[in-house]
């Protein structure tokens, strides 16, 4: 019209459902999501011991997070959840985590795992099915998976690739790699667009002490012992939690629908160095002690049916889709001892009874 300048608004920001985004990596992944503004993101998470809105207090009030607890399992409340905000888009964090958990107690592995991500997966479907077929054609899954699936390698073998046979050892690896083969048979019966990616060891900020890293930063702080299981020579390959996150990020916008994708850091560790390496960084930066951190190591009973080394080959990810880890270990671990030491609230409001309970429980035997 003659005068008037049409002014056209912004594009919507595409929502997307991230379940588990109180834990750990979820709560890195949104954080990192909000910082681009490419997507709102619906929260939906349980908040068991492992998840921690404390997490996400920075991003609490901002107006593309919205947080809605509850159960994956739950088919009605996903229902209610997905026909509300209509995603684009879900990716798939919630679990249950822990490999010695899931040894002592493996049922609520079965039901979140497995029982949960079909729940999720149905209600999905469902919704999906509805869908304008460009919206169907556009929309995603993304699952969060694990290397765990594949089992364990000798000493000589070659890392694993995504072609590599599943060989779950844990209650915890089990229950991931059902839910690894579930999503997969949702893709090829029904055709809904998901893509799976398998990632090694992740360590960084807001990592539940129950974990390796973790657990070894603050008892060395507190020149607490260090339990090292069996002769600490299994070796796990490990990755900074933000290259995990942009790694996923890559996967969800052009990784190709039915696709799995293993994600590592090329980073090989025994366990022994690991802890070795934390001791250090420790005595450089805490209140000293009477003696190094490193007399604190305390050899423990092994860890039942413990998988001895796990690695992963990534170049599937970084050929296809161009990602690669931006932190090398020493860079990631100096941070990340940096970060536990000067998040001292943080380490306060997740040690509280529970977890006091779980450490005395697991380690007096
Ligand atoms: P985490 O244990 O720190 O967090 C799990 C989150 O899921 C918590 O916020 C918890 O409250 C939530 N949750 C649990 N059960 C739920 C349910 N039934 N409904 C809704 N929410 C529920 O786990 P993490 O280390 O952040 O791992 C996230 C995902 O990444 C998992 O699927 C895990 O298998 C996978 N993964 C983890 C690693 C690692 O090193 N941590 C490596 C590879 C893959
Ligand atoms: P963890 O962080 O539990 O991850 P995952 O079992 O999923 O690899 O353990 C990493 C490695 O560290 C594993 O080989 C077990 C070992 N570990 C210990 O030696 N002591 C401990 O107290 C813990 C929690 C783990």
């Amino acid at each position: 019209m003659p005068g008037l300048t049409a002014v056209r608004s912004p594009p919507m920001p595409k929502k997307l459902i991230v379940t588990g985004g109180a834990g750990f990596i979820g709560s890195n992944f949104i954080l990192k999501q909000l910082q681009d503004k490419s997507f709102s993101v619906v929260n939906l998470d349980k908040l068991t011991y492992a998840g921690n809105l404390h997490n996400l207090e920075s991003v609490s009030e901002h107006p593309r997070y919205q947080f809605v607890r509850g159960d994956i399992a739950d088919r009605e409340l996903v229902r209610r959840t997905l026909i509300e905000h209509r995603p684009a888009a879900i990716v798939h964090f919630a679990a249950e985590s822990h490999v010695d958990r899931s040894i002592r107690g493996p049922e609520d592995f079965i039901q979140t795992n497995v029982n949960g991500t079909f729940a999720l997966l149905e209600e999905t479907r469902a919704y999906w099915s509805e869908l304008p077929q460009a919206d169907r054609q556009a929309f995603r899954f993304l699952h969060v998976s694990t290397d765990e699936v594949f089992g364990s390698l000798g000493p000589d073998d070659p890392p694993f690739s995504e072609t590599t046979q599943y060989a779950p050892n844990s209650p915890y690896a089990a229950s991931k790699a059902a839910s690894d083969h579930i999503v997969r048979a949702y893709q090829h019966t029904y055709g809904l667009p998901t893509l799976t990616t398998n990632c090694s060891n992740n360590y960084g900020p807001f990592q539940f002490p129950e974990k390796l890293i973790p657990l070894m930063i603050l008892n060395a702080r507190n020149g607490k012992p260090l339990p090292v299981y069996g002769d600490g020579k299994n070796v796990r390959d490990w990755l900074f939690v933000e290259d995990h996150c942009d790694a996923i990020s890559v996967v969800l916008s052009r990784g190709r629908t039915g696709e799995t994708y293993n994600i590592g850091g090329w980073n090989e560790k025994q366990n022994i160095e690991i802890v070795n390496t934390i001791c250090d960084l420790v005595d450089e930066s805490a209140a000293p002690l009477q003696k190094p951190r490193r007399d604190l190591i305390t050899y423990v009973k092994d860890r039942p049916g413990h998988d001895r080394r796990y690695a992963m080959n990534a170049t599937k990810i970084e050929h296809e889709l161009g990602w690669k880890p931006k932190e090398t270990f020493e860079t990631g671990i100096q941070k990340t001892v940096r970060w536990y030491l000067e998040h001292e609230d943080w380490i306060k409001d997740v040690t509280s009874g529970t977890y006091r309970q779980w450490i005395e429980t697991h380690y007096s035997v």
